[in-house]
């Protein structure tokens, strides 16, 4: 496909803004010195909110050809809410991508679909690429199958916006996060195929053809090439395996 593979690192609540100028010194360079082709695949890492401005300061996007992101922002632009974060001030630190509706959100704050097209829309309102989480429980697998729960996080999530807006999608199996429990090649290409059936229909057949979706839970530097032999799965959003520069650099080189 004409689509550019993306790796995502998400470093959920790890690493202090030393800790995370460390890891994206020695991410950068070990990219570097395995002459790493940015133009072939694409390389974010999502901080914490307290890190974005020491990586912002530190990453230059152009030469290393890292992009970062945020792993969460309001659905308000600015005002009385205590502890929120705006889209706004994640576009003045040159974020690119923000995360929405990680199941860690989902579960642990109550995030709604209703939250999450609420947050969806606040990020495409600031130039923010939404990287929007989708993925079914133990239960909810056992219950409704393999794909429902993901479509139609999905297609909520998406209701509204015009063709045209750039967002990536993130399947994440519950169950596979954090677990070492890794979904099968197929399983991922099963769902990624059915979320973009669900961009099709709500965003249109062009956007489904651009969409980047990817899989995530448990992808290390040894399982990654399966994945993205897949034709739908067009990258991973790395949780635990994003903490180890060597190992993510690995990832990112899959080839
Ligand atoms: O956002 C990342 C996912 O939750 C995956 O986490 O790679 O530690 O399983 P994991």
């Amino acid at each position: 496909s004409t689509r550019r593979p993306f790796i995502a690192g998400n470093w959920k609540m790890n690493l202090d803004h030393l800790q995370g100028i460390a890891l994206v010194q020695k991410l950068a360079w070990t990219l570097k010195d395995a002459s790493f082709d940015p133009k072939a695949v694409e390389v974010a890492v999502f901080p914490p909110f307290t890190d974005l401005r020491s990586v912002q300061t530190l990453v230059d996007a152009e030469r290393f050809g890292l992009a970062f992101g945020a792993q969460d922002l309001s659905p308000h632009d600015a005002g009385a809410y205590t502890g929120d974060v705006s889209g706004a001030f994640l576009k003045a630190l040159s974020c690119t991508y923000v995360l929405i509706g990680h199941s860690e959100r989902r579960q642990g704050h109550g995030e709604t679909d209703e939250v999450v097209h609420a947050k969806v829309q606040a990020a495409v309102r600031h130039g923010l690429v939404p990287v929007i989480c989708v993925g079914e429980t133990e239960e909810e697998l056992e219950q409704h199958g393999t794909s429902a729960v993901p479509v139609a996080q999905t297609k909520a999530a998406l209701a509204g916006l015009p063709a045209g807006t750039p967002v990536v999608v993130a399947y994440e199996p519950v169950w596979a996060i954090g677990t070492g429990k890794v979904a099968t090649p197929e399983t991922a290409q099963e769902v990624c195929g059915a979320i973009r059936a669900a961009v099709a229909e709500t965003l249109g057949p062009d956007d489904a053809a651009a969409t980047r979706i990817l899989y995530g839970g448990s992808v290390k530097s040894g399982n990654i090439a399966g994945f993205l032999r897949k034709g739908d799965v067009d990258g991973a959003l790395v949780g635990g395996a994003s903490l180890d520069p060597t190992e993510f650099a690995a990832i990112a080189r899959f080839q």
